[in-house]
């Protein structure tokens, strides 16, 4: 949760409090990485994995290959399954929580998309296919990936070669931090950002429509590899670190 300030500010590695999360943090790191050791040496005995398959056991075949050890590594696996591990958990709970949290808050969203539901699939049960035609329900959860950019100052990068950008030069070498947030909020782009419109997502034939500057999942060579997947009392601000989390709050389900 405080990984992004330490970014860009990193002399607040000094200070008590921020050292004491970033100990913490590390110690949930060694944690991790042990989970994982027991997990791959699973992985290693099972034969019922098919080795083509399984990520552990195609890494670990171009380790004992030997070949460009720099990358093929067990130092380099850990950091992969974390990376992994990580990016799939935090995001896809914290976009669920988001997706709840407005259903609670506009139920006409939340009528809708059953309906959509019901009549696209009629009685058939849901497949990947599928998801193409529910028109309104991606451009609801486009809606909340838009209104609470989940990584709201992207993920750093550093530039390779000098660039000019609207006039601005940056030189080689420099840290950019691309402002998912600010391009979803920014009202050139999205009339009346602060509103929860699926609509918008609408094309005039009501069909899902994305502009150029939906970037939830940045852009470029780098950009995420999960993108093809994918009452008033309630608090949107949320909690800031790397991703943002909406803050714990009670929802009740019932049968409709
Ligand atoms: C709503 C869900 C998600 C959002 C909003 C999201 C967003 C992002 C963003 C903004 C980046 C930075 C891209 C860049 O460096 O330019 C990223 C990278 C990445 N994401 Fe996601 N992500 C989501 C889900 C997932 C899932 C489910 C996975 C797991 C498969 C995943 C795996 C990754 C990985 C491995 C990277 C690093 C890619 C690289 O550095 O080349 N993400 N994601």
């Amino acid at each position: 949760m405080f990984g992004a300030p330490l970014n860009f500010l990193p002399f607040l590695r000094f200070l008590p409090s921020y050292n004491n999360k970033l100990k913490s943090l590390k110690e949930a790191v060694r944690r991790v990485h042990e989970i994982q050791a027991t997990l791959i040496d699973e992985c290693e005995k099972s034969t019922c994995v098919d080795s083509r398959l399984n990520l552990v056991k195609v890494f670990q075949l171009q380790i004992s290959e030997g070949k460009r050890q720099h990358i093929y590594n067990m130092d380099q696996l850990h950091y992969l399954l974390f990376d992994l591990y990580v990016t799939f958990t935090e995001t896809t709970m914290c976009s669920l929580l988001w997706i709840l949290l407005y259903l609670a808050q506009y139920p006409e969203v939340q009528n809708k998309m059953p309906q959509e539901l019901s009549h696209v699939l009629q009685d058939k049960t849901m497949e990947g296919g599928d998801f193409a035609n529910l028109h309104y329900t991606r451009a609801t959860i486009a809606e909340v990936a838009r209104n609470r950019t989940l990584i709201p100052l992207g993920i750093p990068h550093s530039v390779s070669e000098q660039i000019c950008v609207d006039g601005f030069t940056i030189p080689k070498g420099v840290m950019i931090m691309p402002l998912l947030w600010a391009i979803h909020m920014d009202p050139k782009f999205h009339k009346e950002p602060e509103d929860f419109r699926p609509e918008r997502f609408l094309d005039s034939d009501g069909k899902f429509s994305k502009p150029e500057s939906f970037l939830p999942f940045q852009s470029g060579k780098r950009k995420c590899i999960g993108l093809s997947e994918l009452t008033t009392a309630l608090d949107f601000t949320g909690i800031c670190g790397v991703t943002l989390a909406p803050k714990p709050q009670k929802l009740i389900f019932s049968k409709i």
